[in-house]
């Protein structure tokens, strides 16, 4: 009985949707649900250490995508370093997920998509579309705008609203 559990378990269909996530969005939270539904179980990963020089330390972001996913049973929230593929690995994932939103993000993700498959072809890359509401919203836009003071209340959950406001000092 046992076994069976555990062979039952190893045949779930784990989904990693890996990213920066500084901040997460509503985009990314609208890929979340879209991912939830497919997939056993999504683990939302933060990348430690992307070359990019972020806002929010990785704990911040772990923290708030916490507290915006709580409501969904099968989504984790988890950071790694290193190799993507590696990561997925130690997860026993089958499926990296990313989502397009236009025309311009494809170049970039499907070299991404064909590296990892290039390094571990075992592993899948999913596309899903987030809904067209979001299909210009980017974290880094979202950070620009705060930033110079418009009001970022219908592109972030509440709580990243809060801490945009802490950590840039701005009233809007
Ligand atoms: O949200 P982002 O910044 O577009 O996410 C990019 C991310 C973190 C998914 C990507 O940079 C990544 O997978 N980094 C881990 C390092 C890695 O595996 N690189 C090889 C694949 S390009």
């Amino acid at each position: 009985m046992a076994s069976r559990m555990a062979s039952d378990s190893s045949k779930q269909n784990i989904a990693i949707y890996p990213g920066s996530f500084d901040p997460v969005t509503k985009g990314h939270l609208d890929l979340i649900a879209r991912g939830a539904q497919i997939f056993d179980r999504l683990v939302v990963a933060v990348a430690q250490n992307s070359e990019k020089d972020p806002l929010f330390a990785a704990t911040e972001r772990v923290q708030m995508l916490e507290a915006v996913t709580y409501e969904w049973k099968n989504v984790e929230v988890d950071v790694f370093e290193g190799l993507l593929v590696d990561y997925a690995r130690t997860r026993n994932a089958r499926v990296i997920l990313r989502g397009i939103r236009a025309v311009s993000d494809y170049e970039y993700e499907l070299q991404m998509a064909m590296m990892n498959r290039k390094i571990e072809p075992q592993l899948e890359t999913v596309f899903m579309l987030p809904a067209e509401a979001y299909s210009y919203l980017s974290s880094r836009m979202v950070k620009e705008v705060a930033r110079l003071g418009a009001s970022v209340k219908d592109l972030v959950p509440g709580i990243v609203e809060e801490r945009l406001k802490e950590k840039l000092g701005k009233r809007n």
